[in-house]
């Protein structure tokens, strides 16, 4: 039987580019032998340390008055709980000094549900069948935003500058002169530090940035997936943004705790309180074991001594180990390659100029080879195809969150290829 599907159906429910790769990863991962070496995916690393604090909290929920037979027979209210909502809030009054209540935050399952909520809040078909979309001011930008349209497309995505640091290193910025914010744009979205580059938008952009959205009445939508206060995966001197038209959504994953499923929202109470409608509508409710396990430790200031004294210095020293490993890997003998700041996030980002094939094809040699990685041209979405700009099909994205070894062996056999492909 072949049924009808609506719109939605059509562009949600057949697969994606994006969906496909990653049934090709996991395929190569489950056929692949104990040598395979998995720098693709976005999971976080196990860190012991906090592993511990989970088994710690876990057996302490199970003595806890309103502890795991809460958290199990309970549905929270659709915009989380009251308790936890209240904590989040005061944990960045307190850091930060914003001027924020529980009004201001809302919860979701996991930061992936809160973008598909946002973006299509914000953007597509209008009452009027006008369309609105989300202007990307940098990409390449989080290839899990690209296939979220309901009604398909829905991003503008703007080229950015690169900035040469040295010989093979590099920055993007924000390409400002590009920007035009034209009526059909309906809010401005960042990640930042950004998936896939390990790139942190400088405060000067993102006041820039924060000064355009608010000028033209739009929010501007910072996605806070790896940075400050938690989990603290961003390395430089960069300061946390927030102002009243400003949308910040955290998340519980790249903390270690993935499988909970818990986002986080700060924002406008107006955007906040259709969070809580589109949770009920789509949800009922949303799972709370990551808030009950976490709620102690914000109320403490745990939370902020962990990001901050462990989760941080570990993917920092991950992050050294990777350049340097890249650095003896490719050398001077594998041909021009580059390799982006690394600011923060769980990547590595090269860039190859003058790649003799395309990135998707360098994936497949080196999926031959047992190396996974993601090829640059996913997180160029909008501008992928665009045929005056070769520059996303000449990049690569590389974790660092596995042991270091295999990061290390990862990128010697790219090295290896890159060899071979440019000099036989
Ligand atoms: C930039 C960014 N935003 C959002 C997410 C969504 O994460 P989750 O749904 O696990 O909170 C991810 C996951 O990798 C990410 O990298």
């Amino acid at each position: 039987m072949s049924y009808q599907y609506s719109t939605f159906g059509r562009f949600l429910g057949r697969g994606s580019g994006i969906g496909e790769l990653m049934d090709d990863l996991g395929h190569a991962l489950a056929d692949g032998g104990p040598d395979l070496k998995m720098l693709g995916g976005g999971q976080p690393a196990r860190i012991p340390a906090i592993d511990a604090v989970w088994r710690e909290r876990m057996t302490q929920l199970l003595d806890e008055p309103g502890g795991l037979d809460r958290a199990l027979t309970t549905y929270d209210p659709p915009r989380g709980n009251a308790k936890f909502l209240t904590a989040i809030a005061r944990l960045h009054r307190e850091a930060f000094g914003w001027d924020i209540g529980p009004e201001n935050v809302a919860v979701t399952a996991g930061g992936q549900s809160a973008f598909f909520f946002l973006l299509n809040l914000l953007a597509g078909r209008m009452d009027d069948d006008s369309r609105r979309q989300i202007l990307l001011p940098l990409v390449p930008e989080y290839i899990g935003y690209a296939d979220q349209g309901v009604e398909g497309a829905l991003f503008r995505p703007v080229q950015p500058q690169i900035e040469r640091l040295g010989p093979h290193s590099f920055k993007y910025h924000v390409d400002f002169d590009r920007i035009e914010l034209a009526d059909e744009i309906a809010a401005i979205c960042v990640s930042r530090p950004t998936n896939p580059t390990g790139n942190v938008l400088t405060d000067a952009e993102i006041t820039h940035l924060a000064e355009l959205a608010r000028a033209k009445a739009i929010p501007l939508i910072i996605d806070n997936a790896y940075g400050l206060p938690f989990p603290g995966i961003s390395f430089g001197e960069a300061t946390p943004y927030w102002d009243p038209n400003v949308i910040l959504t955290l998340s519980l994953s790249k903390l270690g705790l993935p499988g909970t499923r818990t986002g986080i929202v700060i924002g406008p109470p107006e955007i906040i309180r259709a969070l809580g409608s589109i949770n009920a509508i789509a949800g009922l409710s949303n799972p709370s074991l990551g808030q009950q396990i976490v709620l102690p430790l914000i109320e403490s200031g745990d939370l902020l001594r962990l990001s901050r004294d462990v989760v941080r210095p570990y993917y920092h020293d991950r992050s050294e180990l990777a350049r340097q490993a890249a650095e003896e890997a490719f050398g001077d003998s594998s041909g021009p390659w580059m390799m982006h700041l690394t600011e923060g996030a769980l990547f590595l980002w090269l860039w190859f100029p003058d790649l003799p094939i395309t990135s998707a094809e360098l994936y497949q040699r080196l999926k031959a080879r047992g190396v996974l990685v993601i090829p640059g041209h996913y997180f160029f979405f909008g501008l992928e195809n665009s045929p005056d700009w070769r520059h996303g099909h000449e990049c690569i994205r590389v974790s660092y969150a596995m042991e270091p070894a295999v990061v290390r062996d990862g990128l010697a056999i790219i090295a290896d290829e890159l060899r071979k492909l440019r000099f036989g």
